[in-house]
């Protein structure tokens, strides 16, 4: 029987050595622990052992079924600390590599050129206002004097939402509401976006950005105007720039005209580009506040005078910039706007 016992023992350590999972070790304890485990087996058959030799069969087999459970035990805890390891290293965070880039985006050139205009004006005493893009009927055409039947109107210019409500089709609806709001003076731009029926090319797209501007105030002349515009353009484009005042008709300006700049190309030379005559064209509309509109607006225009413009912002950035097709400044193709 001892020697049943001590090859039992010699077996299970054998056994436990080839084991590398928790499954298998708790199969090889009750193959030889277990209820109907070998060393149990033998234990069974005591009943036939002298009295003398019982007690140290018993011994034997307890020191034996310990000596097992200890060294299951064992690997059971190295299993533990193995697996353990192994999670460890394959979760380790290597500090080493390095990390990502966080992408900063940046201010895109038509804003850009928008917060220029607004500085310069406000560095003249300006200040900025915002207006809807979705206007009434009234604001964009009737308060601004637009005859009944100007073209503009007509629905193949301009986007109707209701036979009310539009979206604008320049800033100079913002004139009403300032005017409407505040009492004179006044002295302020804004900036936005503005939307008319054109087919898209290089230069047009049915929707684009205007500046407005507008001063009321006692005794504002024409010379204002000009000054103003003048020194808008130098401020922008350099000192050696020129403006010429050509008459024009605009509803809500009486006198009115549009102002061309020298070419930004040969600066008044004249080139290829200005087609010789030194002067890039129709870069903004101006005029003396017509005093039907400053009445509609509830400003006496026997005692207030007052002038505005309106400019188109995306072609000041086109030059500014150097870029040839409207197109792009709308497309949001990063391989363009990420050179500015
Ligand atoms: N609103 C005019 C346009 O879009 C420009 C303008 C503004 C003209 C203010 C005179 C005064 O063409």
């Amino acid at each position: 029987m001892k020697d049943k016992i001590s090859k039992i023992k010699e077996e299970a350590m054998e056994e436990i050595k080839d084991l590398n999972n928790m499954e298998d070790l708790e199969e090889l304890r009750i193959k030889f622990l277990g209820k109907k485990g070998e060393l149990t087996k033998v234990l069974r058959g005591m009943g036939k052992l002298s009295n003398k030799e019982r007690p140290v069969i018993g011994q034997m087999a307890n020191e034996v079924r310990q000596d097992i459970e200890k060294e299951i035990n064992n690997t059971k805890e190295s299993l533990k600390k193995e697996i353990q390891k192994k999670k460890l290293e394959k979760e380790r965070i290597d500090i080493s590599i390095p990390g990502k880039n966080i992408v900063l985006g940046h201010r895109h050139p038509l804003v850009k050129t928008i917060e220029e205009l607004e500085n310069i004006f406000m560095n003249m005493g300006f200040s900025v206002v915002y207006g809807p893009e979705v206007e009434t009927v009234e604001n964009n055409f009737d308060e601004l004097n637009s005859p009944e039947n100007h073209p503009s109107r007509d629905l193949t210019d301009t986007f109707y939402i209701t036979e009310d409500i539009l979206l604008r089709t320049h800033t100079s609806p913002v004139q009403i509401r300032v005017m409407k709001e505040n009492k004179p003076p006044l002295r302020i731009v804004s900036a936005g976006r503005t939307f008319r029926f054109d087919d898209v090319d290089d230069t047009h797209s049915p929707m684009f950005h205007q500046l407005e501007g507008l001063v009321v105030d006692e005794n504002v002349t024409m010379a204002n105007l000009k000054e103003t515009i003048d020194t808008f353009i130098k401020e922008l484009f350099g000192e050696d720039m020129h403006t010429r005042f050509r008459p024009h008709y605009f509803p809500f300006t009486e006198p009115s005209a549009e102002v061309d700049v020298s070419c930004f190309n040969c600066k008044g030379k004249g080139c290829e580009e200005c087609n010789g005559t030194g002067w890039s064209m129709e870069l903004l509309g101006c005029g003396m506040v017509n005093p039907k509109v400053l009445q509609n607006c509830g400003i006496d225009p026997d005692k207030y005078s007052g002038f505005a413009f309106g400019l188109g912002i995306d072609r000041i950035a086109m030059v500014k910039y150097g870029i040839d097709n409207i197109r792009l400044l709308f497309e949001n193709d990063m391989r363009f706007l990420e050179q500015f």
